[in-house]
């Protein structure tokens, strides 16, 4: 199809250069979950009457989300910071967007967007920034049409820009997804809410499982058992009424990676970071740094908006290389970046496996982070899917290609906070799709950039 210009951000690349600081110390409460936010936004539209958030994170990726939801009918009103009504219009009736549906940098909530559209008589354009472009939307569009839904237009190789006519009697199908991926799962889910019957999700490996937790939230009926070793079958009863139930969102686990790796490495830090989500289909980084001889104390587990959260007292520490199993990689899908940069600086050999879903992120993160670890003269290689960090002394000094890639931003300014000279990402704007005040926050806790 003629592609429309993309929404990429027009203005000129914004580098950002972090430096050798001295001890990080202090407490920060992380940005809300931006998985648990896009949903909220997206399950507020699906239930009639007013689902009240608190905590949303107020990333660009999200808000994003909120004017998809807003051409679909709902009415978004903000109270304050991540404080929002949605008043939604329930299963069956959303209306058709005017205008293209622009998800800017967001892979998720395209993605389970679609899924929506997919699922409701309804026709919407699907687009997004040059990143979104590149992303493969087949996976998604696939179970879709099995379901009934029709692609009428798409870029080459099934990407946005799209154009998706859905069904309003979405045919209730078993699915086992290709690869262990949440939004293929929820995207599913999402058009089954429509179909008279049950839609069946299966996965050899179990992703994040926030639709599941939030539909039984909304009084959806889902059944969830075990498959194969690592997997899980998931059954949704359709049309069901959703209820409007208050949703709070913890922090974000994949955002606090990044004060917490900067803590382990810069000498001297102790930081606490409050309310992070545990949910233990997030926690793999966790798990990994734990391995790698971090010490990170887990404070006042609770449970809040049904997700167990913990504070998380992190000190400096000295880390040691790891193994990091492929079967671990759904738990900390978003992570690699940033453990590679913590690899760096441990000693040893880190060999991360099976890391072929990063070439299909925000950038190709494979090639990334191994292109920002090159930049940096630290030794790794990318042996197949598998990326391999050998530790030591990290001059740092380099400048980091970020590709419109949040993590990898942040990533290498949290190498440039403990490494020997200064490190520069040649554009921090897309920062701000997943945590906004990452560079004041940081700044807070004492972190330097120049
Ligand atoms: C997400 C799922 C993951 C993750 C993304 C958020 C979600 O993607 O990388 O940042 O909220 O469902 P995949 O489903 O492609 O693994």
């Amino acid at each position: 199809m003629s592609l429309p210009p993309s929404s990429a951000h027009a203005a000129a690349p914004q580098p950002l250069t972090a430096g050798r600081s001295g001890p990080l110390a202090g407490r920060l409460k992380p940005p809300g979950d931006k998985s648990l936010s896009h949903r909220a936004f997206i399950f507020g539209l699906l239930t009639v009457g007013a689902t009240e958030v608190e905590g949303l994170l107020e990333g660009d990726d999200v808000l994003r989300t909120g004017e998809a939801c807003r051409a679909l009918g709902a009415t978004l009103t903000r109270h304050g910071p991540g404080r929002w009504t949605v008043q939604g219009v329930g299963i069956g009736s959303l209306l058709t967007p005017v205008a293209p549906l622009d998800f800017g940098n967001a892979g998720t909530g395209a993605r389970l967007m679609m899924g929506v559209v997919g699922g409701h008589a309804v026709t919407a354009t699907f687009d997004g920034d040059a990143s979104l472009r590149k992303r493969p939307m087949r996976r998604i569009l696939d179970p879709l049409e099995q379901m009934g839904a029709e692609v009428l237009d798409q870029a080459s190789g099934g990407r946005c820009p799209l154009v998706l006519k859905g069904t309003g009697e979405p045919l209730p199908i078993s699915y086992e997804t290709p690869v262990a991926s949440a939004q293929i799962k929820s995207a599913v889910l999402l058009a089954g809410l429509n179909s008279i019957g049950r839609t069946v999700v299966i996965e050899r490996e179990a992703s994040r499982d926030h639709t599941e937790t939030m539909l039984r939230h909304f009084g959806a009926t889902v059944q969830v058992e075990p498959w194969g070793q690592h997997g899980r079958r998931i059954v949704l009863e359709g049309r069901p009424e959703l209820r409007p139930r208050p949703v709070a969102v913890p922090a974000d686990p994949s955002s606090a990676a990044f004060p917490m790796v900067a803590a382990l490495l810069v000498p001297g830090s102790e930081v606490l970071l409050e309310r992070v989500m545990m949910n233990p289909l997030r926690t793999g980084l966790l798990t990994t740094l734990l391995e790698m001889g971090a010490d990170i104390a887990v404070e006042g587990r609770r449970v809040e908006g049904g997700e167990e959260v913990a504070d998380l007292r992190v000190r400096a520490s000295r880390l040691r290389g790891v193994d990091v199993p492929a079967a671990r990689a759904p738990s900390m899908i978003d992570e690699y970046p940033v453990l590679a940069v913590a690899a760096a600086f441990a000693e040893g050999e880190t060999r991360m496996r099976g890391l072929q879903e990063l070439r299909v992120k925000e950038s190709d993160r494979l090639a990334a982070v191994g292109a920002g670890l090159g930049a940096n003269n630290i030794d790794h290689a990318i042996d197949g899917d598998d990326l391999i960090v050998r530790g030591g002394p990290v001059k740092g000094g380099g400048t980091v290609v970020t590709h419109l890639d949040h993590r990898i931003a942040m990533s290498f300014l949290v190498l440039g906070l403990a490494a020997q000279n200064p490190v520069t990402v040649d554009d921090e704007a897309m920062i701000a799709t997943s945590f906004p005040t990452f560079k004041p926050s940081m700044t807070a806790l004492g972190a330097r950039f120049v």
